[in-house]
């Protein structure tokens, strides 16, 4: 089981619950870091949270992961998992097994949203489950081994 899990939000997350809600649901972002924290301290496991609108510094927190003891990422990248391959080699090159999230279903939407760079090298996906999709990301990783 993964014990230090760390969960990452790309550009525009930190507008959540307000930003489109149609589409993203009304919890914040606070709300959903808020229902996680105590699901890994059941299991004393570790989640540590980070959301960035900028691509570098994204980067620059993936690579911490590597040495910050981290042994799972949740990501949800926003747009950038859909045209940062610079995200995806830092991905590729820490090594650590990750979940993609994305709230909504980007297959229903347009379809520059289709593709993702991230998808082939992540442990699965998780798309179109709302809020929930970071705990069953977050279930999946204190449950299986890293
Ligand atoms: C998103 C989907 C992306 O296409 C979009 O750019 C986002 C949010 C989601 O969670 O549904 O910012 O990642």
């Amino acid at each position: 089981m993964a014990s230090r899990i760390l969960v990452l939000n790309g550009p525009n997350l930190n507008l959540l619950g307000t930003r489109e809600p149609a589409v993203y649901g009304s919890q914040t972002l606070a709300d959903i870091e808020s229902e996680l924290a105590p699901v890994a301290q059941r299991k004393n496991a570790q989640v540590a949270f980070f959301q960035t609108n900028h691509e570098g510094v994204l980067i620059d927190r993936v690579h911490l992961a590597r040495t910050d003891g981290t042994d799972f990422i949740i990501i949800n990248a926003g747009a950038f998992g859909h045209t940062s391959i610079a995200l995806r080699d830092a991905l590729a090159a820490v090594s650590l097994r990750f979940i993609e999230v994305h709230l909504s279903n980007v297959h229903r939407r347009e379809s520059f949203r289709h593709r993702s760079y991230l998808a082939d090298l992540a442990a699965g996906t998780i798309i179109g489950l709302g809020a929930a999709g970071y705990r069953y990301a977050l279930d999946f990783a204190l449950n299986t081994a890293p």
